[in-house]
């Protein structure tokens, strides 16, 4: 199967590209991180690609550009590099049909929550003030939507008395490390399709027992 490229869109921290990293170089992904392009200058996530002698590329938006002309840009380098999709990780812009339509079902996003709830941001401590018993975090499909597009893969954590956001957004933030990679791979592995707005994984059924109870 040939092995598909993968780009890689940031603005800070980059603890979800380390994860797509290492997964690489311990053979459990198989794609070619292609570039790694952020739309921040000082973005810590940049570092870790020139670590790992990944290209990284810098795309600062310039003042009164629109958003399309930002994401030609965008569009022009990905497709220089021959990617072939696309993984926003912690991209913190809103991105157009400029590059929808580049990539049709081929964006990628990772969100702290369990979409459809709590889009945006901040959406550990909007998980708190709901009191909800289960969090999780999303990766998805992007559409037009904000945070909206086809779910493909979820993960649930629990949300304890004791939580403060930080210790809930880290205890997410693990999940995210595992399951962005796992949506990654499925997708390389050709499992994914898209039909009426729901993600179906080949040769994964599931279980109708997976019940989580809390507390
Ligand atoms: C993650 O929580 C991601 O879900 C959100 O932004 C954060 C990025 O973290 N979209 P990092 O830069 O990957 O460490």
């Amino acid at each position: 199967m040939k092995r598909i490229k993968i780009g890689v869109l940031v603005s800070g921290w980059g603890s979800n590209l380390q994860a797509i990293i290492d997964n690489i170089e311990k053979g459990a992904l198989s794609v070619d991180l292609a570039v790694v392009i952020s739309d921040q200058a000082d973005a810590y996530a940049l570092e870790r690609a020139n670590k790992h002698n990944i290209p990284a590329v810098s795309i600062g938006p310039k003042k009164n550009t629109p958003r399309e002309e930002y994401d030609a840009v965008v569009v022009a380098e990905l497709r220089a590099r021959q990617v072939d999709l696309v993984c926003m990780a912690g991209f913190m812009r809103i991105i157009t049909p400029v590059l929808l339509q580049a990539y049709p079902d081929r964006v990628m996003n990772i969100h702290p929550s369990l979409l459809p709830t709590f889009p945006g941001l901040r959406v550990q401590k909007k998980a708190l003030d709901h009191g909800v018993k289960f969090s999780g975090c999303t990766v998805h499909f992007v559409d037009e939507g904000m945070d909206t597009g086809p779910i493909i893969i979820q993960a649930v954590v629990p949300v304890l008395d004791s939580d403060t956001e930080d210790v809930l957004a880290e205890r997410i933030l693990k999940q995210e490390h595992t399951i962005f990679s796992r949506a990654i791979q499925l997708f390389a592995e050709g499992r994914v399709t898209v039909k009426d707005g729901r993600v179906f994984v080949q040769g994964h059924e599931g279980r109708n027992n997976d019940v989580l109870i809390n507390p």
